[in-house]
């Protein structure tokens, strides 16, 4: 069976007892004495998702060395920050399903959605601070102001249809690689990795991150709401230019890019049939998919660094997967 249509299970067989070891004490971390909050922690602890950033840091260091508990400390860190972005996205997102399931804020609120936010994101500083070295903590607050740059960046450059793909590169950078790529780092040096193979780890990171944002980019437009579980079509709504609109801009007829130009900055609500429409028209979902298996590649390139074996090749079908998913 070729690697891209193994289940995520099977992509985590290496590290499969430390996979449950991060479950247990991300949920152990979240705890209140009070009832109503111990109720949204529930929904966090209940709804997993793919756990792809924990997976990346464990493969990761399970291909540098030797894994240690700390490597299981932070893989429930960057889960945790994984999941803040994630309820505060849907914030700003107004988003109402995650996971299948309602979003926090679909529950209690915009304002207590963000609230639960920040504590997980105070819960995820408070968990790394227990480690002796200050590298994580370091690295994970420089992540964390990178992702929230990205987000600042997103929100600024709304309707902005003259965006470059450089800077729409740089944003999804910040707001999704810089996790992944963190993720990666810190697999490879809490496993005792030199400077060069950690480098290469981020490389790693940082491209399969591209990829991913790309792709869910492309699955807000054409990917089923029930299969990805979560709410589609909010990227154009809210004006937020993404790579393949991108490309419809640079490429389409005169008219279409009037309409287009309008819709986005405009934010009309759901023209969804018509964007895939014009996207069709100037192959735009193929030349963004082509892009992202492009960094596809330069993530794979990059493991060639790292030591052959089980884990490095279940990162490099990681990647793989990254591009062929369909939630
Ligand atoms: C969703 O990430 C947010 C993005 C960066 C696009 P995931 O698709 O990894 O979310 P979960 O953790 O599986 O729900
Ligand atoms: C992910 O962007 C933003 C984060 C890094 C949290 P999206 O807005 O595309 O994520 P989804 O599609 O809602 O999961
Ligand atoms: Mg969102
Ligand atoms: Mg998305």
């Amino acid at each position: 069976m070729s690697n891209i249509t193994l289940p995520l299970s099977e992509l985590y067989a290496p590290i499969a007892d430390e996979m449950r070891m991060v479950q247990t004490r991300f949920d152990a971390e979240l705890d209140s004495d009070q009832a109503f909050v111990e109720d949204l922690l529930d929904r966090v602890r209940h709804f997993r998702g793919k756990m792809l950033r924990p997976a990346l840091l464990l493969l990761t260091g399970k291909a540098c060395g030797r894994l240690t508990d700390d490597h299981v400390t932070l893989a429930a860190v960057v889960e945790m920050v994984h999941v803040a972005t994630l309820v505060h996205d849907d914030v700003l997102d107004g988003a109402d399903m995650r996971r299948r399931s309602p979003t926090i804020n679909a529950i209690v609120g915009n304002v207590q959605a963000v609230l639960l936010g920040d504590f997980l994101i105070s819960h995820a500083f408070h968990l790394c601070s227990s480690l002796d070295s200050q590298y994580a903590s370091r690295l994970i607050g420089a992540t964390t102001n990178t992702v929230c740059e990205g987000e600042l960046m997103q929100n600024h450059h709304r309707g902005d249809a003259s965006m470059s793909e450089a800077l729409y590169l740089d944003i999804i950078g910040r707001k999704t690689a810089s996790l992944t790529a963190a993720a990666c780092q810190l697999g490879a040096r809490f496993a005792g990795a030199d400077d060069a193979t950690t480098s290469a780890a981020r490389r790693f990171g940082y491209a399969a991150g591209l990829a991913f944002q790309i792709v869910d980019d492309v699955l807000d437009v054409v990917g089923a709401p029930d299969q990805m579980g979560k709410s589609l079509g909010r990227d154009f709504d809210l004006g937020k230019p993404t790579l393949p609109v991108l490309h419809c801009l640079a490429h389409c007829a005169l008219d279409v890019r009037f309409e287009l130009q309008s819709a986005l900055s405009q934010q009309p609500g759901s023209v969804n049939g018509q964007l895939k429409a014009w996207l069709a028209s100037t192959d735009s979902v193929s030349y963004a998919m082509d892009y992202a298996n492009q960094r596809v590649a330069d993530a794979v390139e990059a493991l060639s660094a790292l030591p052959p074996g089980d884990a490095r090749s279940s990162l490099s079908a990681m990647a793989e997967f990254v591009t062929h998913r369909r939630w």
